[in-house]
């Protein structure tokens, strides 16, 4: 495993990815239509790595687009981040979310096909599992996503595994992450997300920064010892290692396999405000509304099988997560341009 293909390699979980990828070595060509990024993410990947990468904007769903890059490197795999990761838009545009996410990943698939690259990591997501039924959440839990992006990334990894029956050449492993939150630990890349944060870290750090006036707290009567949700928030380092051991255990074939990727600890929305205004020194402004619709009580992983498998585990602490977050939201308080 030399040269690795990162799809969506300008985004925050890809960016943070592709840094870890150079350090180690690999080659990495980015492929990513900027849609939800920008290109001063790779600009600082490289400068923060000191090493270089090929970077094409080009969209997943263009096919002479990706032959053309296939044609011009030869790919041991696959990392494919791209997609749109919003749920509450899944909602009101599913056939933009299905179109993008799965008939993209289908374009990507059938090139890998025509070029014999038949490696891949791909980003599932832990909303796979919708309403667990009990938590700490196993790999072998129900899988019954509650939104279309959830079904987009069901969708995905039925395809993957079909896929490797057709041709037993193909594997891939399907990482099911949890929160992914925090950012570089140099404060020089982090999430930049474009318009009002959906998630509650990038909406908490803009609070503490000032540029946005309170959170609000969706719902403060669940099942959970304060009443509001409880999830497992892991550091994007963390994850971004979890990519590498993946392409490590890629090396050694296996087909499909799927791996949590978490911390196996949840913490409330109550927490992470308190251990944000720590790490910050910032109190955060709040008020509790009605809960949000589709939102669920409590999840968080069970890691053991990347654990034993994968050899992997997450390795940093709330603290470190809210003090990074806070490095780079202070230092860069509109995000990347
Ligand atoms: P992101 O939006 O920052 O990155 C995704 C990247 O993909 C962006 O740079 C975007 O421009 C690109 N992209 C989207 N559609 C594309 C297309 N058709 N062609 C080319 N590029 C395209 O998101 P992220 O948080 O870094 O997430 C990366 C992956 O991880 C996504 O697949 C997401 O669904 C998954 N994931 C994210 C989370 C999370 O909370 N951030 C949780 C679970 C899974
Ligand atoms: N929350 C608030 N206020 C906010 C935002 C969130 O109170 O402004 C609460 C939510 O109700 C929930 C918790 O904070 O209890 C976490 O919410 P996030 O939106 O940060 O994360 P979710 O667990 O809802 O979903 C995220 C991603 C999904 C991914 C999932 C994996 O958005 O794409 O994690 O577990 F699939």
């Amino acid at each position: 495993m030399k040269t690795i293909l990162v799809t969506g390699g300008a985004g925050y979980i890809g960016s943070l990815t592709t840094i870890e990828l150079l350090i180690a070595n690999y080659e990495v060509v980015v492929l990513d239509n900027l849609s939800n990024s920008s290109p001063e993410a790779l600009r600082r990947v490289q400068n923060i790595s000191g090493e270089e990468l090929a970077f094409y904007k080009a969209d997943l769903l263009d096919r002479p687009a990706l032959e053309s890059i296939f044609k011009a490197h030869k790919f041991d795999a696959v990392i494919h981040f791209a997609g749109l990761k919003a749920v509450g838009e899944s909602v009101q545009e599913p056939v933009r979310y299905y179109h993008n996410n799965v008939t993209g990943s289908l374009t990507l698939f059938s090139v890998m096909a025509e070029y014999e690259v038949r490696n891949i990591v791909f980003s599932s997501s832990a909303t796979v599992y919708g309403d667990p039924d009990s938590v700490p959440v196993n790999e072998e839990a129900s899988l019954r996503p509650t939104n279309p992006y959830g079904w987009t990334k069901l969708m995905i990894e039925q395809i993957l595994r079909d896929q490797h029956v057709a041709d037993p050449d193909w594997n891939a492993i399907l990482l099911r992450y949890f929160n992914p939150v925090g950012a570089h630990p140099s404060g020089e890349l982090g999430e930049s997300p474009r318009g009002a944060p959906n998630n509650l870290m990038p909406y908490l750090a803009q609070v503490a920064v000032g540029r946005r006036p309170n959170l609000q707290i969706y719902g403060n009567d669940y099942d959970t010892p304060d009443g509001t949700g409880v999830r497992d928030y892991i550091h994007v380092s963390d994850l971004a290692k979890g990519h590498l051991a993946a392409l490590r255990r890629l090396k050694q074939g296996g087909g499909v396999e799927a791996f949590n990727l978490g911390t196996g600890r949840g913490y409330s929305v109550m927490e992470m405000v308190k251990a944000f205004e720590k790490a910050s020194g910032k109190e955060i402004p709040y008020n509790v509304v009605a809960r949000r619709s589709g939102d669920i009580a409590t999840s968080f992983a069970d890691p053991t099988k990347a654990h034993r498998d994968l050899n992997w585990e997450a390795e940093k602490g709330l603290d470190e997560m809210c003090v990074d977050l806070w490095r780079w939201q202070s230092k860069y308080p509109e995000g990347l341009q």
